[in-house]
């Protein structure tokens, strides 16, 4: 009962400290077209991420504790920059603890007696046939430490090898190739995201059933003057269909069973 008590006085005393936001749009902002989010879904699962290392912020996550997995990333693209991968993988602390500090971390960052509690690690992953694939991806970072700053677990969920590796990789590759182009001079808005599935990996973790991504490149009156959708199952050998924005918000609504805005 004390303990219970502590639990809920520290859960009070720290609400709004963090990189677990309150206010997702005041706060992640900058990487949201006109500083407006995609939907956001209701319930406690449900929490909002300004992905923080080194105490700067780099993309937002909309992130779901129950299927261990983000709903989506939003982040801004500036060119094609080669930036280099890392090896490791870190956690989000304020999502298991909410005493943790405020960066990305290891999972040493967080007590063994709730590590892992609301989100996925490691070990999930480990020998379960599935990549964690990246939502903001390394190939779209607009620096070097925007990219080793996607390297953490909340912007991750399993995804088909080959999916990842090819199908979804040359989605990256195109979009890129085509903002550089087209997008040059323009502030630039993506968000990407995933659907869950019915399979767990390890018991723990949903496995989606499709990764969609869009982008949307504002002009002066802070339009879309250019932007497009795209959307793949999961599958080692799936099709990807490209479509305009307005018909991927119409498919994510039928498969997430709400409306669904990705750009204001
Ligand atoms: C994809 O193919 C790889 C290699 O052939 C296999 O190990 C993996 O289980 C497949 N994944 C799915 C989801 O079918």
């Amino acid at each position: 009962m004390l303990l219970l008590l502590r639990v809920l006085m520290l859960s009070l005393l720290s609400g709004g400290s963090a990189r677990v936001v309150q206010n997702f749009e005041s706060e992640c902002g900058p990487f949201f077209a006109n500083g407006r989010s995609p939907t956001r879904f209701p319930g406690l699962q449900y929490r909002q991420i300004c992905q923080m290392q080194n105490n700067v912020d780099y993309y937002a996550t909309f992130y779901d504790t129950d299927n261990k997995i983000p709903v989506y990333s939003a982040y801004k693209f500036e060119g094609i920059m080669h930036c280099k991968r890392q090896a490791s993988w870190y956690i989000e602390p304020q999502i298991d603890d909410n005493n943790g500090g405020p960066n990305m971390a290891s999972k040493g960052s967080v007590d063994i007696q709730v590590r892992g509690n609301r989100q996925a690690l490691n070990r999930d992953y480990y020998r379960s046939g599935y990549h964690r694939g990246h939502l903001a991806p390394v190939y779209l970072a607009n620096s070097q430490s925007c990219a080793y700053a996607t390297f953490t677990l909340t912007n991750a969920a399993p995804q088909a090898d080959n999916f990842n590796s090819v199908l979804w990789w040359n989605v990256e590759k195109l979009m890129a190739q085509h903002l550089e182009r087209k997008c040059h001079l323009q502030p630039v808005y993506i968000v990407t995201g995933v659907v869950p599935g019915t399979n767990n990996i390890n018991n723990r973790v949903n496995i989606p059933s499709h990764f969609w991504t869009a982008y949307c490149c504002l002009d002066n009156n802070n339009r879309c003057s250019d932007s497009q959708g795209a959307i793949g199952i999961n599958d080692n050998n799936s099709n990807i269909e490209y479509m305009s924005v307005a018909d991927l918000e119409e498919e994510l609504e039928y498969l997430y069973g709400r409306t669904f805005q990705l750009f204001h």
